[in-house]
């Protein structure tokens, strides 16, 4: 093990991530109401230029007056090459900023990116008398962003997630893409033809590599790392298929751009009860080793890691924020 601990960020459940316009006041409610583990009222791409001082101004009152029960509320800001992005600092947390648990950083592309806003959020922080400290989420979705993603991911104390945002990524790196975070067949291989004249083609997963150093760089800093949006949502397969591609790599949660998706990731990003059994298994096991003074432990007749244990107390701990 390295010398190097890695501070873990506050443990929210966020297996499903809803994205809502905020231009759109008239979905608020529905969203308060839904299983959605974290909600990002948008400022960003969903609402137009002339309705962006109309949609701060909605998800300041919505803030302030919506029940979101417990649900971890977030404001995706405008972009910080934009002139919206300081209003929407300025006016969100100093009207909105008890009740607002994060802020989404869009398009964000080097660490001197997140300084700038948590300069700007820590002054209003401050000047207001906050005592809850707001956390930052970033969606890696340029190719400036995906180069330097270890930096931002280690770029603030407020870090709590590394978000891939598919569709800007595919615009930034200019990729060949199909519908938002699905697959394209040309992203392919084919058999070898060794006389098999019907040579099979099978799909790769063109996401696989952007995906997988997100992932890295979020959890060697201890970061959530989520899977972004999926376009088609009349296609709730391809959508599960892309979560699970995303959970079996890490990632603890996925978006929904539409509320159809958000039972989706939910099932997919829930952990199994076979799991979760066996996990209690391991950690039953190791405390009474240790009851009994003994330095190894076996379960089923087979010895138990540090690893393995690690990994039992994270699934125990996030059966148990979902029960809660
Ligand atoms: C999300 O913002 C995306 O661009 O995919
Ligand atoms: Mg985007």
């Amino acid at each position: 093990m390295s010398f190097h601990a890695i501070e873990q960020a506050p443990a929210r459940l966020n297996r499903s991530e809803l994205a809502v316009p905020g231009s759109q006041p008239g979905m608020f409610e529905k969203a308060a109401k839904s299983d959605v583990d974290v909600i990002f009222l948008d400022l960003e791409d969903a609402v137009a230029p002339d309705e962006k001082v109309q949609a701060r101004k909605n998800i300041i009152q919505a803030l302030n007056d919506i029940d979101w029960g417990n649900k971890t509320m977030s404001v995706r800001i405008n972009g910080l090459d934009t002139h919206y992005m300081y209003r929407d600092v300025v006016d969100v947390v100093e009207q909105a900023g008890e009740r607002l648990d994060l802020i989404m950083i869009p398009k964000v592309g080097t660490a001197a990116d997140v300084y700038a806003v948590d300069m700007m959020v820590t002054q209003i922080e401050d000047a207001m008398g906050y005592k809850k400290r707001i956390g930052f989420e970033h969606i890696i979705e340029t190719a400036l962003g995906m180069q330097n993603v270890s930096e931002i991911a280690a770029a603030s104390k407020r870090n709590e997630s590394l978000h891939f945002g598919v569709a800007d990524y595919a615009a930034s790196t200019r990729a060949r893409t199909t519908i938002i975070g699905g697959v394209n067949p040309d992203y392919s291989v084919l058999t070898d033809p060794d006389g098999d004249a019907s040579r099979a083609t099978h799909w790769g997963d063109m996401w696989h590599y952007a995906l997988a150093r997100m992932v890295v760089a979020a959890r060697a800093n201890g970061l959530r790392p989520i899977d972004g949006p999926f376009g088609d949502f009349q296609d709730p397969e391809g959508y599960k298929a892309a979560a699970k591609r995303a959970a079996v790599l890490g990632c603890e949660g996925k978006w929904a751009i539409h509320p159809s998706q958000i039972a989706l990731a939910n099932e997919v990003m829930s952990p199994g009860d076979a799991e979760v059994t066996k996990a209690q298994r391991i950690l039953e096991a190791m405390s009474e080793a240790e009851a009994a003074g003994k330095g190894a432990v076996s379960l089923d007749g087979r010895l138990i890691d540090y690893a393995s244990i690690r990994q039992a107390e994270v699934m125990v701990e996030k059966a148990r924020q979902i029960a809660a």
